[in-house]
Parts: structure tokens; C-alpha cells; sequence
């Protein structure tokens, strides 16, 4: 296959791609990234000499690189995948412009592409956030969108569109709604990489409101795994639900993460909550699971690499934490050294 990926200098993006490159030996892949504050090709280093993958810098927002991206292609392209987005919580609670214009706006006209020059399939990748919170069960596909903050609710509006394009215009699109990533490379604004570097670096680790918040989460490669799934074998005009059946309070992940580096309580600290905090999120992957998927990493061992990954790769996250995230940091965790 062809594909563009838009968004692959991220977290989950720059994951997929390795994962393209590796397991399909034929496809070819053009990443078209803006590169925000959260973009960064440090997350591809090992694979941007391949002559199977390209890089261009651009907004999807601007239809013309857009455009540039299919030409880098050779302007045949089988299938979009698009990870860009605004992607923190906490990001989209002080400021939720850029939220609305890149998951939304930035959806809209990659849609455009896609009816303009027909291309054959189309990923949506959204989150289990759109449906909001639950207190008891899972979710499925049919659950009505009640999404709590500006992030999610932007996630809902681009999900809504690509709904639309399809009722619409027959668009053969796709769209996953995925619980909580963790893995190499994601940012580290994220509980998992900011509990365990700041835990690195004899930090504290700032667990909002009781710390009974429940998250499952998903490893990365069992994610990616789910959209290449979908990719290749989804049915047009459907959505899907992607768990990874690991349910977990804050507050037990935080000393799951002490633990693994051989740390007690003293650095954890409570600090107030976040507005609108959603408590519990959970979905039912049934759906996924009869196309033939399952996640295949444990909890333990797969937090247990990312936090040793985390350890073993200072070169990565130190030069982010040394940047515009301070201003941010210090912004978001106000008095916390
Ligand atoms: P990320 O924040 O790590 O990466 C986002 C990427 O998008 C960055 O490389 C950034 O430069 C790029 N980008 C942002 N705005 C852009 C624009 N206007 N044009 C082009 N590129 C732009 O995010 P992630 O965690 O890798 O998430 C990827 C996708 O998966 C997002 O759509 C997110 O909503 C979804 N998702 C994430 C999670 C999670 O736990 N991380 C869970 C479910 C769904
Ligand atoms: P986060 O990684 O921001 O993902 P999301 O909000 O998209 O689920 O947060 C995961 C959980 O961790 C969420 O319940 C909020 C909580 N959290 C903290 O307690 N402290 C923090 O500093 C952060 C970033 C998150």
C-alpha cells in the first residue's frame, strides 16, 4: 500500500509507521507532520533512511501541503491514516483553539482530499474519550458522544464529520476509538513518561484530585497492531473499539511506576484536580476482536520495558524537558519543583 500518515512524528504515529515499514514489506509511507510542540523526528531516527518512507513538513489544516504529501507519493495513495491532533487534556483546558482547528478543521479537509481524488480507504485515529465517563461496564460503538473536555470534544467533532462524509458523500472511511496508550516515545506530558522521568530525576509525581481515577490502558504496539487491523481488513463505515483491558486507578499506577525504580511513596503528591476530570473510561472491543485481534502485552512487563526504556533513553526526553516545556510546566504544576 501507499500511505499517508499524517500526524507520524507523534507518539502512536511514529510507532505506526516502524511498525508499516517492518511487517509490510511493500508499502511505502509519506508522513506529513507539522511538527508542534509534540512533533518530533527524533522518534523515527531509525527508520528515515528508508527509501520506503518520506517526511514532509506541513499543517493538515493547509490543503496544499496536503496536496504535496499525496504528490510525495507519486499522487497515487490507497489509504490516509491520520494521527494528527492536538492530544493533552490539560493543553486543551487552558487553550482549546488549536484543539478545534487541527481535530476538526484539519479532519475536514483531509476529507476533502480524500473525495477529491478518491482515494480508496480512510483511518480516523480517535480515542475512547468521545463517549466520556462510566461508572460501571464498557461502552460499545452504538454509545452516544458525551465528551467532557475541549480535547474530547474535539476528537467527537472530527468523528462526527467523518460519519458525515460517509452518510454523505459514501466515503470509505474508518474510525478507532482506543483507550490510553503507553510505550517509547510518547511525550512526556503524559502520566506514564512524566511519572517515570520525573521519578528519574528525583522529582515529584503530581497525582490530581484522590488518584482513584480509573484508565486502561493499552501498549503501543498492541494499538498500532489494532489500526493495521483495521487498515487492511475494517469494513467501510464502521467504528471500532480499542482496549487493552488493563483497567487501573492513578494512584496504582503511580507506585507501580516508584516500584519499578526501586522508589517508596515520598515522591508522590496530591495537587488539585483537573477540571472535569472524566473517572472511569472503558470500552468493549467485541467488535475488533471478531475481525481477529487481541492485545498481546501484559500490563506488568509492558510498563515494566517502558519505564526502562524511559531509563535508558536520557537522549530522548531530557532535550524535550529542557525546552518550551518548562513554561509549561511550570504553568500547569504551579509551585511544583
Ligand atoms: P502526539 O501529541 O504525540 O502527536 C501528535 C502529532 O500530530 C505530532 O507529531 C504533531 O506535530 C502532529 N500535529 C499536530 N497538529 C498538526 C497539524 N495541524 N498538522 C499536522 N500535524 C499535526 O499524539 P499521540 O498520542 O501520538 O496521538 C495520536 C492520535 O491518537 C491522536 O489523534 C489522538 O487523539 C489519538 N489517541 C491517542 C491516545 C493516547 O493515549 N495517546 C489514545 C487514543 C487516541
Ligand atoms: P493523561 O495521561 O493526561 O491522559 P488522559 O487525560 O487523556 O486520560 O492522564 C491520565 C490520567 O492521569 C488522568 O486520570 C489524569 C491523571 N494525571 C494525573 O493525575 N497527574 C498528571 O500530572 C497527569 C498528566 C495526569
Amino acid at each position: 500500500m501507499r500511505i499517508l500518515v499524517t500526524g507520524g512524528a507523534g507518539f502512536i504515529g511514529s510507532n505506526f509507521i516502524r511498525r508499516l515499514l517492518r511487517e509490510h514489506p511493500d508499502d511505502t509511507v509519506v508522513n506529513l507532520d507539522k511538527l508542534t510542540y509534540a512533533g518530533n523526528l527524533d522518534n523515527l531516527r531509525d527508520v528515515e533512511a528508508s527509501p520506503r518512507y518520506a517526511f514532509v513538513k506541513g499543517d493538515i489544516c493547509d490543503p496544499e501541503a496536503v496536496e504535496k504529501a499525496i504528490v510525495r507519493l507519486g499522487g497515487e495513495v490507497d489509504a490516509i491514516v491520520n494521527f494528527a491532533a492536538e492530544t493533552h487534556v490539560d493543553r486543551s483546558i487552558s487553550g482549546p483553539q488549536d484543539f478545534i482547528r487541527t481535530d476538526v478543521l484539519g479532519t475536514q479537509v483531509l476529507l476533502e482530499a480524500l473525495r477529491e481524488r478518491a482515494i480508496p480507504r480512510y483511518l480516523q485515529v480517535s480515542t475512547d474519550e468521545v463517549y466520556g465517563s462510566i461508572a460501571r461496564g464498557a461502552f460499545t460503538e452504538e454509545s452516544p458522544l458525551r465528551p467532557s473536555s475541549p480535547y474530547s470534544a474535539s476528537k467527537a467533532g472530527g468523528d462526527l464529520l467523518v460519519l458525515a462524509y460517509r452518510t454523505t458523500y459514501g466515503l470509505p472511511v474508518m474510525i478507532t476509538r482506543s483507550s490510553n496508550n503507553y510505550g517509547p516515545y510518547q511525550y512526556p506530558e503524559k502520566i506514564i513518561p512524566l511519572f517515570a522521568t520525573n521519578a528519574l530525576d528525583g522529582r515529584p509525581l503530581p497525582v490530581y484530585g484522590d488518584g482513584l481515577n480509573v484508565r486502561d490502558w493499552i501498549h503501543v504496539d498492541d494499538n498500532c497492531a489494532a489500526l493495521d487491523l483495521v487498515l487492511r481488513e475494517g469494513v467501510p463505515g464502521e467504528v471500532y473499539n480499542v482496549g487493552g483491558g488493563n483497567e487501573r486507578t492513578n494512584l496504582d499506577l503511580t507506585r507501580a511506576v516508584l516500584e519499578l525504580l526501586g522508589l517508596g511513596k515520598e515522591l508522590l503528591r496530591f495537587v488539585p484536580d483537573r477540571p472535569g476530570h472524566d473517572r472511569r473510561y472503558a470500552v468493549d472491543c467485541t467488535k475488533l476482536r471478531a475481525l481477529g485481534w487481541q492485545p498481546e502485552v501484559a500490563f506488568a512487563d509492558g510498563l515494566a520495558r517502558t519505564v526502562e526504556w524511559y531509563r535508558d533513553n536520557r537522549w530522548w526526553w531530557e532535550k524535550i524537558k529542557s525546552g518550551e516545556y518548562r513554561r509549561y510546566y511550570a504553568e500547569q504544576y504551579k509551585g511544583l519543583v
